[in-house]
């Protein structure tokens, strides 16, 4: 991706993004329905810094792969889509995981979230994503 945004312009990166996913089936993950649509480098820096605000790191840890709590990163690894927007929305409020449905800048960005951990656990987004200068 970084290397397709360095040679098109900001304004045409998405349509090529669309082109290529069109002409690309194998970025669909088919066993398990997930949309194989990644994440525009922007959308997965603001997407880290929005984890950063609400601070899943406090009980998931530094960098998500678990502390107090379990590995958020295996989980989007191992579970549907399904399970991982009910987990976060929902929460499991008696087992000590907060139900983020009345946070909107958790549960707008939901689709964002969920694509941000799939691409950590296929190592395609780093766990610290942002530009060495910003
Ligand atoms: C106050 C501590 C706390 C915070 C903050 C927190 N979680 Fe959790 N989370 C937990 C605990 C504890 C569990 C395990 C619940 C269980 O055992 O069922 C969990 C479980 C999960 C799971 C399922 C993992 C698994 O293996 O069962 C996901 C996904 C998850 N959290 C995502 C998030 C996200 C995303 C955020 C930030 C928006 C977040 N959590 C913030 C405590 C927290």
């Amino acid at each position: 991706m970084s290397a397709l945004s360095a040679i098109v312009p900001r304004c045409c990166a998405v349509a090529v993004v669309v082109v290529i996913a069109a002409a690309m089936p194998t970025w669909a993950d088919a066993d398990t329905g997930r949309t194989g649509s990644r994440l525009t480098d922007d959308a997965v820096v603001s997407t880290w810094r929005t984890l950063r605000a609400v601070d899943c790191a406090r009980c998931h840890g530094k960098d998500y792969q678990g502390l107090a709590a379990p590995s958020i990163v295996e989980y989007a690894r191992t579970q549907s889509r399904e399970m991982f927007v009910r987990m976060v929305l929902d929460g499991e409020p008696s087992r000590g995981m907060p139900a983020y449905r009345d946070n909107p800048l958790i549960a707008a960005h939901i689709d964002d979230i969920y694509r941000y951990f799939l691409g950590r656990a296929d190592g395609t987004i780093p766990a610290d994503p942002r530009p060495a200068q910003r």
